[in-house]
């Protein structure tokens, strides 16, 4: 197998801090890859003038995969490239419990599930304006009530859209996922999560898509939650769900609440893919309330390598690096902060290279 070319972009706040270590890390397994760290984000910005130079976006072009820290204000622009441009419309979101971490939750040993956030439409990217700009074209409209939109006076709105190809497309994708995670154990369940009883039009024609595709497969079996109840379960009983699948807000949501249920934001990873290039980035942001102090857990980000890793088909690697992940919560002294330890990001990579050697 030819080496693999991954670009590593740092980005914003914390991102560069967790793309050192995470990098660090995979170059002294020895793991076969070439990784290359163009200048980007806020430092390129300050340094060259641009977050996202046009070498750097070459060099994306030509890569295999991306890995991508946080974006804040200057690195936008790149996650705009990853998302829109490249059209990676499936974002994967595993919420898995490793034991050691910090969960608020009373036994949360066994959650082990998939958000899968369509990651193109919806709300995003925001579509918003002036609504006398809107109710002067659209003179007409009225809302559920009867309403008129010159009656709202002045004020903004956005548009969310929900189209037939772009959930088409990510249902035929949670399906596949499904019946594959059922093939090695799992329960082969997919909860559509929306929001059909205000947004009927939208979040009924998401579900209904979402539903025909699963019914289309006897090996699943489907199920919808509005998503206030799914909240909720997410909390309660988080062991019920294999398989979420949502629109690109409501995953947004969704994620960072089940991140917390399995010890945080720090260790939630995602997987982006669908387009012509996929990339990799943790669920958190920037964290500007901790960036520069070394102490952000990087576990999120090593474990988005590890799916570029599975995205590879390098198995074995991906799993040498997720058992040594598991390994250093279990061992539990090398802990950065949020999870109630002492440690640096530094001395949670060193703990986790140990464990791969
Ligand atoms: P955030 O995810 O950056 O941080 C929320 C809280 O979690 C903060 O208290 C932070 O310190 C903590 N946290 C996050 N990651 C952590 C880690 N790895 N280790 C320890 N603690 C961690 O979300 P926030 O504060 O709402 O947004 C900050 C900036 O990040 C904003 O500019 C936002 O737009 C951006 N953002 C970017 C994303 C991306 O690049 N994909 C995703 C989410 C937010
Ligand atoms: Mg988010």
């Amino acid at each position: 197998m030819a080496k693999k070319k991954v670009i590593a972009l740092g980005g914003d706040g914390v991102g560069p801090e967790v793309m050192d270590v995470t990098c660090w890390i995979l170059e002294h397994a020895g793991f076969d890859l070439d990784i290359v760290k163009p200048p980007c984000g806020a430092e390129s910005q300050r340094l060259l003038g641009n977050a996202f130079p046009e070498e750097t976006r070459k060099l994306c072009d030509e890569s295999d995969a991306i890995l991508f820290g946080a974006a804040e204000g200057p690195s936008i622009g790149i996650l705009v490239y990853l998302r829109w441009v490249l059209d990676n419309y499936i974002n994967l979101r595993p919420i898995k419990y490793y034991p050691g971490a910090q969960s608020p939750l009373r036994n949360p040993e066994s959650i082990d599930f998939c958000i899968i956030r369509e990651n193109s439409e919806g709300l995003y990217p925001g579509r918003e304006g002036d609504l006398q700009w809107l109710s002067q074209r659209l003179p007409e409209y009225k809302d559920l009530f009867g309403r008129t939109l010159d009656e709202y006076g002045q004020g903004k709105y956005a548009l969310r859209m929900i189209t037939e190809k772009g959930t088409k497309r990510i249902a035929q994708y949670a399906t596949e996922f499904a019946l594959q995670r059922k093939s090695s154990g799992y329960t082969g369940k997919i909860t559509c999560v929306t929001k059909s009883n205000v947004l009927f039009q939208t979040c009924g024609l998401f579900s209904q898509i979402i539903e025909a595709e699963v019914k289309m497969h006897g090996d699943l079996t489907y199920e919808h939650y509005y998503v206030d109840d799914a909240a909720r379960r997410i909390m309660r009983y988080p062991n019920e769900f294999d398989v979420i699948i949502t629109s690109n807000m409501f995953g947004d949501i969704l994620a960072d609440e089940a991140a917390e249920a399995v010890g945080g934001l720090g260790i939630a990873p995602s997987a982006c893919f669908g387009g012509s290039k996929a990339y990799f980035e943790p669920v958190h942001g920037s964290a500007p309330d901790i960036a520069g102090k070394g102490i952000v857990n990087p576990t999120a980000m090593i474990l988005s390598a590890k799916m570029m890793l599975d995205y590879f088909g390098m198995q074995t690697e991906a799993n040498a690096l997720e058992k040594a992940v598991a390994m250093t919560y279990l061992e539990g002294f090398a802990l950065t902060p949020d999870q109630g330890g002492k440690s640096s990001t530094r001395e949670f990579a060193e703990a986790v290279l140990k464990n791969i050697q």
